[in-house]
């Protein structure tokens, strides 16, 4: 397979391609083929945006026609016919049965994006400066993003000094807890502690590239309360487990909080193309000025087109019971793989179909992500040091694929735990 053009001319950022090294050619719902003819099961689906698989056969058949019809592919944020189906379907099916009237807003199409629109947005409101970020939290590379963002590996590229941000403990990490959120709330009351009210919490309620840590709804709520105590906007960055992740839309359903701004991006654009979305309660939204916060790639079409699309899968329960059998199958077995090397204190975490297997090791999770690949499984290591290998295939994978797969990790950590 040829790699010369990629490795002569592509920047020395690439990053999946050393764990992957092939040449990807075809791809359909769970897993993609390389120019060889190797099928790979896909467990990482482009880190969370593949929910409803790659080539997804009905937004496929939408986007063929709406560019045979010569739809509006790119419409900055003029109004289109694509752009009115997907908010009037994103109302009437995720915001009205929640009875939540947040207003929509779009952004460049990338995740970091939304996160900076959130961030400048509970600035504007509150008059104030510093975001309360959490530890393990990851939320994008753009400076804004980025001193939220923990994880020293990507902070040390920024080559300023990341500002402004409050960092708390996340409720699993150590000194975490309703005790951290109880200090740090004496400290604000504190006129002398040297900490000003923060403008913001943003907090995801499932940490995923931090290591598939989950918050509970107590501790969430006490974020939440925190937040409303100390005049502070609550942000739940829902751009990796949300849009039916964890077996609901949102990660926080059900869970009866009421966050002021939800950040999403990832598989809202519903066939891996670009779309990102913040929901911005009305009495924030309307601080913004027309075209403050711009994007030139704020009205994908195509995105448009398979994200109501996507939205189908959201109008009845099939997919999310679905969500919630296959998310205990592979649960089940990464108990039963951790259960088998009992020795290691392996922990399994997640919810829906966003699991993981803490191995403590880091130098381990990746020796299974190349031997995953050899024998034909795509994975992504996470956490500290990529300890954790988190699984997210396509909600929709079939189930032989499932199984296939997990067997695939199963026999795999045990060759990479021969060579460890
Ligand atoms: C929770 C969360 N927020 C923000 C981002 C940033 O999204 P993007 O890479 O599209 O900028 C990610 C990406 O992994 C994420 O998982």
């Amino acid at each position: 397979m040829d790699m010369s053009p990629f490795e002569q001319w592509e920047s020395e950022i690439r990053g999946y391609c050393r764990a992957y090294p092939t040449v990807f050619d075809t791809a359909s719902n769970a897993r993609q083929v390389d120019e060889a003819g190797t099928s790979y099961i896909d467990f990482f689906a482009g880190a969370g945006v593949l929910n409803f698989g790659h080539n997804n056969e009905r937004m496929k058949r939408a986007m063929i026609a709406f560019l045979e019809r010569d739809g509006v592919a790119h419409s900055l944020d003029t109004y289109t016919t694509s752009k009115r189906e997907f908010v009037s379907r994103f109302a009437e099916i995720v915001l009205e049965p929640r009875g939540m009237d947040h207003k929509m807003q779009f952004m460049g199409p990338t995740g970091t994006n939304a996160v900076e629109a959130s961030l400048k947005l509970a600035r504007r409101v509150t008059g104030r400066h510093n975001v309360v970020g959490f530890s393990h939290g990851f939320h994008g590379m753009t400076l804004g993003a980025l001193a939220l963002t923990a994880n020293q590996a990507f902070r040390g590229a920024a080559g300023v000094p990341l500002l402004n941000v409050d960092r708390l403990p996340f409720e699993t990490a150590p000194g975490g807890g309703i005790e951290a959120l109880d200090a740090y709330r004496a400290a604000l009351e504190d006129g002398s502690s040297g900490l000003l009210p923060p403008a913001a919490f943003m907090v995801e309620v499932i940490q995923a590239e931090g290591g598939v840590q989950v918050a509970s709804e107590a501790w969430l709520h006490a974020v939440q309360q925190l937040a409303k105590d100390v005049g502070a906007l609550f942000i739940i960055d829902d751009i990796q487990a949300g849009c039916g992740r964890t077996g609901s839309y949102f990660s926080f359903d059900g869970m009866g909080l009421d966050p002021d701004i939800v950040t999403l991006a990832k598989g809202i654009g519903g066939f891996g193309t670009p779309l990102a979305m913040n929901l911005n309660k009305p009495e924030h939204d309307q601080h913004w000025s027309p075209g403050e916060h711009t994007g030139t790639f704020r009205g994908q079409g195509l995105s448009f087109v398979a994200g109501a699309e996507a939205l189908s899968y959201f109008t009845d329960d099939t997919l999310m019971d679905q969500v919630k059998v296959y998310g205990e199958v592979m649960r089940e077995r990464l108990q039963s793989i951790a259960d088998t090397h009992h020795q290691h204190g392996w922990e399994v975490r997640g919810r829906g179909m966003m699991q993981g297997i803490d191995l403590n090791d880091g130098a381990l999770g990746k020796k299974l992500q190349n031997v995953a690949f050899h024998n034909g499984l795509l994975i992504g290591p996470c956490g500290s040091g990529g300890k954790v290998i988190k699984l997210i295939p396509p909600l929709t994978i079939p189930e032989d694929d499932l199984h296939e797969g997990l067997d695939i990790l199963e026999k795999s950590l045990a060759t990479a735990l021969e060579s460890a």
